[in-house]
């Protein structure tokens, strides 16, 4: 089985010294990495900057990027190889309409920004999904949680999508652990206690492996 992990945020550069990124730690990408290289998978996982080292196992392969049009090449260009896509990655939705060549220097007392709307990696892709392919999103919401996450699960094709709530206490950004609620193509919705990334992971894993379309 081979698994295509994005992961960690964007950072999307305004000067030569400044971005406007998040607070995405990649915690979440790389243990799905973890747990689908334990299965036996073929895992690359897409990260943008992360004070994570890449993960040491044998079977991941770990490519940095930084921008989201750089994780979206990196994503495409083995989309079409992998059995299973997992989207944990935080993308910044806009970017700089300009990215300045030279540090842009303090001068009024405001600053506006002109920001363009990034690539969707997610929905590009799906877009180019066959039947045999198993895409996985991530929906970080804090209302109307179940509705807009199946709302994304159709709008990007995934075949399931993992809910964290920022309402849970232990979930989303910045913690060793996440609640999540796993809801799929078919309606089916299960919601999972808080517990470590790790575990979390392994239950992700267990979600896809019991819905693959075939054996891979
Ligand atoms: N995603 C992506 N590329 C983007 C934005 C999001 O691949 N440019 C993926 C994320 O990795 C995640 C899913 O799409 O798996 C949902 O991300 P989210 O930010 O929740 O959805 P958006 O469509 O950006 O909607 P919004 O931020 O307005 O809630
Ligand atoms: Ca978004």
């Amino acid at each position: 089985m081979r698994v295509l992990i994005t992961a960690g945020p964007t950072y999307e550069p305004l000067d030569p010294v400044r971005f406007i990124g998040n607070h995405s730690t990649g915690k979440m990408g790389y243990a799905l990495a973890e747990a689908f290289a334990a299965i036996g998978a073929e895992v690359t996982l897409i990260s943008g900057p992360t004070s994570l080292p890449n993960p040491a196992h044998p079977s991941i392969r770990t490519q940095r990027v930084e921008t989201a049009d750089q994780m979206y090449v990196a994503a495409a260009a083995v989309a079409s190889e992998a059995d299973v896509w997992v989207f944990a990655a935080a993308v910044a939705d806009y970017k700089p309409a300009q990215v300045a060549a030279e540090k842009i220097k303090k001068s009024g007392d405001t600053l506006t920004l002109e920001l363009v709307k990034n690539v969707d990696i997610a929905a590009t892709l799906g877009k180019t999904k066959r039947p045999e392919q198993f895409s996985v999103g991530f929906a970080l919401e804090t209302n109307n949680e179940q509705a807009h996450a199946l709302d994304k699960l159709h709008r990007k094709n995934f075949d399931l999508v993992v809910l964290n709530s920022l309402r849970d206490a232990g979930a989303g950004f910045r913690h060793d652990t996440n609640k999540v609620t796993l809801l799929d193509a078919q309606g089916q919705t299960r919601i999972f206690e808080v517990k470590p990334k790790a575990e979390v992971a392994q239950d992700i894993v267990d979600a896809v492996l019991a819905r693959l379309p075939r054996e891979v």
